[in-house]
């Protein structure tokens, strides 16, 4: 079993949801969104340059990178377009289902060990990250020439302990997929934001509006009545099925245990519902894993499946402490992306009840 492929060259592979079942994605199973074909880079020759709005700026190699004192911590990374298979009428894009998502160990420095040795200055509101991957993306208004993949941090965040810019995933030197030699992991925010093949981080004193938060992974939001262009930032509550696969075949008058995960931006998950009538009525599913934050929690729930046979629609529904609850609908403010309303797996009961 491996990665269902959605796209080839550049790489865009889904994790099998009902098979990933453990709570760390194994590596070989973590999806894989590349908008550019990925960069070779030399750890010999690598470079790590921190500049802009700083008083020092560092030019770090790998082996130095590698010396500092290390972190390890666990964090969900989902695209913000997973499920957009579920959006009804069908969109353009890549066609995730339910697996471009993932929880792994990344290990790496604090970012903000590193911004405090090069002495970032008091006026800088924002910290751009860079990597070495270049293309034509494809997100309509398209700059000319060939760029390359850029996101910006609010400074408060890329100071939080837990962003770090990572050389291990799940205690192993990162694959060429998933950012070789080095990458920004930034928990609680959608995959977009960890960037890849990290080679220079900028402080900047004005807000960045590159490509990939305006006219890709950005959203509308409302200042009075008019629409204004956002970054998308942090992740939405969402609690997604892993088991049963849509449109499998269970049996009538059984105890089906249905699984799911659960995970949330800035917030832990508190509670998750499941309904197995399309959303008429909600049962407790009980948790699994204990709280960490930026981490997913499994959960299950043990489902008495009908006698009656037919098609039937399974939904799930989190909630997290600050009490932000799944929408029942998506949000058109977010175009193609963060689709956190319940997701529909329909399945059929058939066969002969005991
Ligand atoms: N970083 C670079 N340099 N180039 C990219 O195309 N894709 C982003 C992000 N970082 C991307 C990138 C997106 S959209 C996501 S969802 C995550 O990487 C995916 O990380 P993964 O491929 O390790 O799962």
């Amino acid at each position: 079993m491996g990665l269902i492929v959605r796209e080839s060259d550049p790489t865009n592979l889904e994790t099998p949801f009902d098979i990933a079942q453990s709570y760390l994605t194994p590596t070989s199973l973590f999806y894989i969104r590349s908008h550019f074909r990925a960069p070779t880079l030399d750890e010999r020759s690598y470079r790590l340059r921190i500049d802009g709005a700083v008083r020092v700026p560092l030019s770090l190699t790998y082996d130095e990178i590698r010396q500092l004192p290390s972190e390890t911590r666990v964090a969900t990374l989902e695209c913000a377009g997973n499920s957009r298979v579920f959006l009804v009428p069908q969109v353009g894009g890549a066609q995730w289902e339910l697996g471009a998502v993932g929880n792994a160990e990344w290990t790496g420095v604090a970012l903000r060990s590193l911004l405090e040795r090069a002495g970032l200055e008091q006026d800088a509101c924002e910290i751009v990250f860079e990597g070495a991957d270049r293309g034509t993306p494809s997100e309509p208004p398209v700059p000319p020439g060939s760029i390359s993949y850029a996101r910006s941090l609010p400074r408060h965040k890329a100071m939080e302990p837990e962003v770090v810019i990572a050389y291990q995933m799940n205690g192993r030197d990162l694959p060429l997929d998933h950012g070789y030699p080095m990458r920004v992991v930034v928990p609680g925010h959608y995959g977009m934001a960890s960037v890849k093949w990290l080679t220079h981080i900028e402080a900047v004193k004005e807000p960045f509006a590159g490509y990939w938060q305006t006219s890709d992974y950005g959203y509308w939001d409302r200042v009075g009545e008019q629409p204004v262009r956002r970054p998308l930032a942090e992740m939405q509550i969402k609690s997604e099925i892993t088991r049963p696969a849509v449109y499998e075949t269970l049996a009538p008058n059984r105890v089906y245990t249905i699984s799911g995960a659960a995970w949330s931006g800035e917030a832990d998950v508190t509670d998750v519902e499941v309904s197995a009538d399309g959303g008429h009525t909600w049962a407790q599913a009980q948790i699994l894993d204990a709280i960490q934050r930026h981490a997913w929690r499994r959960w299950t729930y043990d489902w008495l499946t009908p006698s009656k046979p037919g098609r039937y629609t399974l939904l799930a529904r989190a909630t997290d402490a600050d009490g932000n609850v799944q929408p029942d609908v998506h949000d058109p403010n977010y175009g193609t992306y963060v689709i956190n309303h319940p997701l529909p797996i329909d399945v059929f009961i058939d066969g002969q009840p005991d």
